[in-house]
C-alpha cells in the first residue's frame, strides 16, 4: 500500500470545514485530495439513477463495487464529479444528496466496496483524505490526523448562508435538525462510526475563522516534517 506515501487525514462532522481545510492543504502541499464523501454521495446518486431503493443493502452495494465515477479539476478550482459520464456535481451536494450518502454509508458492503478505491489514491507525493473514518480506519497507519469539529448550530448556521448565496430557499430549524440527525446516523453506526481516532489532534471551529484553523494546520505539519 506504498506505506512510505505519506497521508494527512481530515476527518469530523459535515459543516465543520474539512473540506474547505482539506482542499486548500492539498492545494498548499501539491499533494492529491481525496474526498471520500464523494464516493458516498455519488453512490446514494447512482442508486437513484439505477432505480435501487437505499434500503436495499445487496443491490447498493453492488452499485458502489460496480461505481464509474470521474473526479475532474475544473478551471475554476471546483471538482466536477461525473457518474457514467453524467455531471452529477450539483445533485450530490443537495440536501437529499447528503442524506443518501449518510443512508448508504451506513451498509457495511458499501464501505468494503469503497474501500481499496480510497487506498488506491495514496500516491507520490502524498494524500490529504477528507473524510468520517480516514484516521480511524482508511489510513490508520498515517503520520498526521486531524478532527474538525463545530457545533450544530454554529454547522447549521454555515450551511444556511451558503445556500442562501445559492438562491436556495431553506429554513434554519430544518437545517439544524438535519445535520442532528445526519451526526447521530453516523456516529451510532456500528461500522467506521464517526469518532476522533486516538491520535488525532482535535481542532474545534465553532469560534474560529477558517483561515486561523488552517494556520493551526499548517504550522503542524511544519512541525511534524511533512514539508
Ligand atoms: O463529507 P460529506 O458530508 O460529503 O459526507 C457525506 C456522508 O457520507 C456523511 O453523512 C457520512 C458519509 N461518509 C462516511 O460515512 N465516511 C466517509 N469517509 C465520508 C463520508
Amino acid at each position: 500500500m506504498g506505506g512510505a506515501v505519506p497521508v494527512i487525514t481530515v476527518d469530523g462532522p459535515s459543516g465543520a470545514g474539512k473540506g474547505t481545510i482539506a482542499h486548500l492543504l492539498a492545494d498548499k502541499l501539491g499533494w492529491h485530495l481525496l474526498d471520500s464523501g464523494a464516493l458516498y454521495r455519488v453512490t446514494g446518486q447512482a442508486c437513484l439513477i439505477e432505480g435501487v431503493d437505499w434500503d436495499d443493502h445487496a443491490g447498493v452495494a453492488e452499485v458502489a463495487r460496480r461505481l464509474d465515477v470521474t473526479f475532474t479539476p475544473a478551471p475554476s478550482g471546483e471538482i466536477l464529479v461525473a457518474y457514467r459520464g453524467e455531471d452529477v456535481s450539483a445533485a450530490i451536494r443537495t440536501e437529499e444528496g447528503g442524506r443518501g450518502a449518510s443512508t448508504v454509508a451506513a451498509i457495511p458492503a458499501v464501505r468494503e466496496a469503497l474501500l481499496e478505491r480510497q487506498r488506491e489514491l495514496r500516491r507520490p507525493p502524498g494524500l490529504v483524505a477528507d473524510g468520517r473514518d480516514m484516521g480511524t480506519v482508511v489510513f490508520a497507519d498515517a503520520p498526521l490526523k486531524f478532527f474538525l469539529t463545530a457545533s450544530a448550530r454554529e454547522r447549521a448556521q454555515r450551511r444556511y448562508k451558503q445556500l442562501i448565496a445559492k438562491g436556495e430557499s431553506v429554513s434554519l430549524p430544518r437545517l439544524l435538525q438535519d445535520i442532528e440527525e445526519r451526526d447521530a446516523r453516523d456516529a451510532s453506526r456500528d461500522v467506521s462510526p464517526l469518532v476522533p481516532a486516538e491520535d488525532a489532534i482535535v481542532i474545534d471551529s465553532t469560534a474560529t475563522p477558517i483561515a486561523e484553523v488552517l494556520r493551526q494546520v499548517w504550522d503542524t505539519v511544519k512541525e511534524k516534517g511533512l514539508i
